[in-house]
């Protein structure tokens, strides 16, 4: 961990000049810095990227269903029950990021981001893998982000989002036998 910041800036473009760097550097990007010793972030862009978390979600929950109802081969019986539960976790992430966005004094979103679908069940199974792998590292992001914003609370149930991400990415790679 680097060494804090003192006090609390205002603006992303305070904590640059903080740092130093009178120019925004080309890894600044609305409203995040990113550095390899710390992550600090504005209220309003962590709001934003748990909207996005959120979108996320929501596609998540949907491209379940859609591969659990499609998912066809005996090798995939005991992932295709596990993908409705995974399906039903994703919205119950779902509601706790839209809390967590209330809380924080945002407004939580109603968009659902991309989803994938196939018709090679393999391919479908891939497909939830990448995803899982997306949202643990966009969680890991967050979790930093959190922390740095001193919300503790919100880290906290963030990291049991990530744990059940862990653990859908380990059904899937099991399965997929990775
Ligand atoms: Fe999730
Ligand atoms: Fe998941």
């Amino acid at each position: 961990m680097g060494k804090r910041f003192p006090g609390n800036p205002k603006s992303s473009k305070a904590l640059c000049e903080t740092q130093g760097l009178s120019k925004f550097p080309m890894w600044y990007t609305g409203g995040v810095i990113r550095s390899k010793k710390r992550m600090a972030i504005t209220k309003e862009a962590f709001i934003a990227e748990l909207n996005h978390d959120l979108a996320y979600e929501f596609g998540a929950a949907v491209q379940y269903v859609q591969h659990a109802a499609t998912v066809t081969g005996a090798e995939y019986d005991a992932i295709s029950k596990e993908l409705i539960i995974h399906s039903n976790e994703e919205m119950m992430h779902a509601v706790s990021l839209s809390n967590m966005i209330c809380d924080l004094g945002g407004v939580p979103g109603v968009d659902v981001e991309e989803r994938q679908t196939s018709s090679i069940s393999k391919e479908m199974l891939e497909q939830d893998l990448a995803g899982e792998e997306l949202a643990i590292s966009r969680y890991k992001e967050r979790i930093a982000q959190a922390e740095a914003l001193g919300e503790y609370g919100v880290r906290r149930l963030l990291e049991d989002i990530l744990m059940m991400e862990e653990e859908h990415r380990r059904d899937l790679a099991n399965t997929l036998g990775k």
